[in-house]
C-alpha cells in the first residue's frame, strides 16, 4: 500500500516531510516548513481521442508577438499559444509594467488580452495604463479566487492572460494561506490545465525569495514551459530579462530594458550598458562572468594609488576580498606588477557582485592596467581563473562565454590556454598571467616609471 502523503512542505525549496522541522533538511532555511492540507482524491476522467503530429493544425502553434521585441527575443520569438510562462523578479523591478505594455500591444494587434490582478485594484492598474499608453483594449479582472479565475478563462478564452501574481491566488477548498506552497502549486496546476485545454497563453508573475529564486516550490518551474527572470537594481534604471528555462527557445538570450516615465523601453545594444569600457581608459577591463549558468559581460574598474600606509588597502566592491588579495599577490609575485606600496581599489560596474573565479583574469587586467598606466586593448574581454602559481586555469563553459562576447560585439578575448572557439571571436590563449597581461594590455603606452 502506498505511504500516506507527506503534509509538511518547505516554502523555500519545496522539500516535503511527514513531520515538522524547525530547520528545513532540504535547504537549511529556518521556520520555512508549513502544514499542507492532504491532497483530495482525483476524480476519474474519460479517455481522450489521440492525434497524429501530422494532423496537428500548425496555425495553433504560431507564436504570438508580444509587441515588446526584447521580450519576444527572450521567449524565443514570441509567446507560444497555450503555453505557461513564469516571470519572476524583485519587488518593484517592473514586472507589472512590462506585462501590461505587452498586453497592450497584443490587444492592439487584434487579439484578446486579459489581465487578472490580485495585487492591485483596477484603478491602480488604470493609473499605470495611463502612464504607458496604448493599453485601451486590455481587459481586466480583479480577482484572487482561483476557481473564479479559471471559470472566467474557460468562458472568455482570451489569447493571452497575465496573472499578477500567482502568490495572491487561493483555492477556497484548501486550508493553507495564499502564497503557501500548496496554494501556489495548486493554482499553477489548475491554470496549466486551463491554458492547455482552452488555448490560453498564460503568463504568471511570481515573487522571488531573498536569494533571487522564484518563490514557491521548485515544482512550479518544472510545470511551466518557460521561466523568465527579471533583474535589476534599485540604483540603476536598467533591467535585464533572462530565460532560465525555455521549452521553445534558447536560454542564452537576454533582453535589456530601461525604466522610464513612459514604461520600460528596450535597449537594443546592451553592451553599451554593462560591458563597455571607454577606449584607452586606464584601469578598466571587461569580464565575461557566469552568473549561475548564464554568461554576462561586466566592466571592472580599478584604481592603484601610492600610499604611505604600512598595510596598503585592498578594497573591492562586488569582489570577494580574499580573492582580491590573492590576485594582487599573484600579480606582484608572478607577473611583475609591484603593488607593495599602493592601495588597490576594484569596482564592478552596475553594482553587481561576482562570486566566480572566472572573473580573476579581468580583475587582474584592470589592476595591471591601472598600475602600469597602460589601457586594456580595445574591444577585448577576458575570463579565466588565476592559480597561485601564476598559471591560468580554464574557465567553465568557455564556449557560452565566447558566444555572449560575440553577441555583445566583442571582437577578441583573452582566455586560458586550451580555450577553443567555434564562433568568430579571436581568442588570445595564454598559459600564464604574465602572457595574458601581454596579450591584453596595450604595450605601446606602457609607462616605465610604475605609479606604485
Ligand atoms: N513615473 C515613473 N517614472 C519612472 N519610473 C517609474 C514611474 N512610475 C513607476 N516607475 C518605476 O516602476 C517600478 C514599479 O514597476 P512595477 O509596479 O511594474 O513593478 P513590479 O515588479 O510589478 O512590482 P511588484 O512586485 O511590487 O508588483 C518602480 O520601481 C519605478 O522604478
Ligand atoms: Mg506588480
Amino acid at each position: 500500500m502506498a505511504k500516506a502523503a507527506a503534509n509538511f512542505a518547505c516554502t523555500e525549496c519545496g522539500y516535503s516531510a511527514g513531520r515538522w522541522f524547525g530547520k528545513c533538511p532540504g535547504c537549511d532555511a529556518f521556520g520555512s516548513l508549513v502544514e499542507e492540507a492532504p491532497a483530495t482524491a482525483a476524480t476519474r476522467v474519460a479517455a481522450k481521442p489521440l492525434l497524429r503530429l501530422v494532423d496537428v493544425n500548425a496555425e495553433e502553434a504560431k507564436r504570438i508577438s508580444t509587441g515588446v521585441p526584447e521580450l519576444d527575443r527572450v521567449l524565443g520569438g514570441g509567446l507560444v499559444p497555450a503555453s505557461l510562462v513564469l516571470v519572476g523578479g524583485e519587488p518593484g523591478v517592473g514586472k507589472s509594467t512590462l506585462l501590461l505594455s505587452a498586453l497592450g500591444a497584443i490587444s492592439a494587434a487584434g487579439r484578446r488580452a486579459l489581465l487578472v490582478t490580485g495585487e492591485e485594484s483596477t484603478a491602480q492598474v488604470k493609473l499605470r495604463a495611463a502612464r504607458l499608453g496604448g493599453t485601451e483594449g486590455v481587459e481586466i479582472l480583479a480577482e484572487t479566487e482561483l476557481d473564479a479565475v479559471c471559470a472566467t478563462l474557460e468562458r472568455e478564452r482570451p489569447d493571452v492572460c497575465v496573472i499578477d501574481s500567482i502568490q495572491t491566488l487561493y483555492a477556497a477548498d484548501m486550508s493553507s494561506a495564499p502564497g503557501s506552497v500548496g496554494q501556489v502549486r495548486e493554482a499553477a496546476g489548475r491554470l496549466l490545465r486551463v491554458a492547455k485545454e482552452f488555448g490560453v497563453a498564460t503568463i504568471l508573475v511570481g515573487h522571488v525569495t531573498k536569494d533571487g529564486a522564484v518563490a514557491g516550490p521548485r515544482v512550479l518551474e518544472h510545470l511551466v514551459d518557460c521561466v523568465l527572470q527579471f533583474e535589476g537594481d534599485r540604483y540603476h534604471a536598467h533591467r535585464v530579462l533572462r530565460a532560465t528555462k525555455n521549452r521553445f527557445g534558447s536560454t542564452n538570450e537576454l533582453g535589456v530594458f530601461e525604466m522610464t516615465g513612459e514604461g520600460l523601453v528596450g535597449v537594443p545594444d546592451p553592451s553599451e550598458l554593462f560591458g563597455k569600457t571607454l577606449p584607452g581608459e586606464i584601469g578598466a577591463a571587461v569580464a565575461c562572468v557566469l552568473e549561475g549558468t548564464r554568461p554576462i559581460l561586466l566592466e571592472i574598474q580599478s584604481l592603484v594609488a601610492p600610499t604611505d600606509l604600512a598595510m596598503p588597502r585592498r578594497v573591492g566592491t562586488g569582489v570577494d576580498p580574499k580573492r582580491l588579495a590573492m590576485i594582487v599577490a599573484v600579480l606582484s609575485r608572478h607577473a611583475g606588477v609591484a603593488l607593495g606600496s599602493a592601495d588597490v581599489f576594484v569596482n564592478v560596474a552596475g553594482g553587481l557582485r561576482i562570486d566566480e573565479p572566472g572573473a580573476d583574469l579581468a580583475i587582474a587586467l584592470a589592476i595591471a592596467s591601472a598600475a602600469r598606466n597602460a589601457p586594456v586593448r580595445e574591444g577585448v574581454a577576458a575570463f579565466g581563473e588565476i592559480g597561485l602559481t601564476g598559471r591560468l586555469r580554464p574557465a567553465a563553459q568557455s564556449e557560452r562565454r565566447l558566444e555572449e562576447c560575440t553577441k555583445l560585439g566583442i571582437a577578441a578575448a583573452v582566455a586560458p590556454a586550451g580555450t577553443r572557439s567555434r564562433s568568430k571571436i579571436k581568442v588570445s590563449e595564454s598559459g600564464t598571467l604574465r602572457e595574458a597581461l601581454r596579450a591584453g594590455l596595450k604595450t605601446g603606452q606602457e609607462n616605465p616609471r610604475k605609479s606604485a
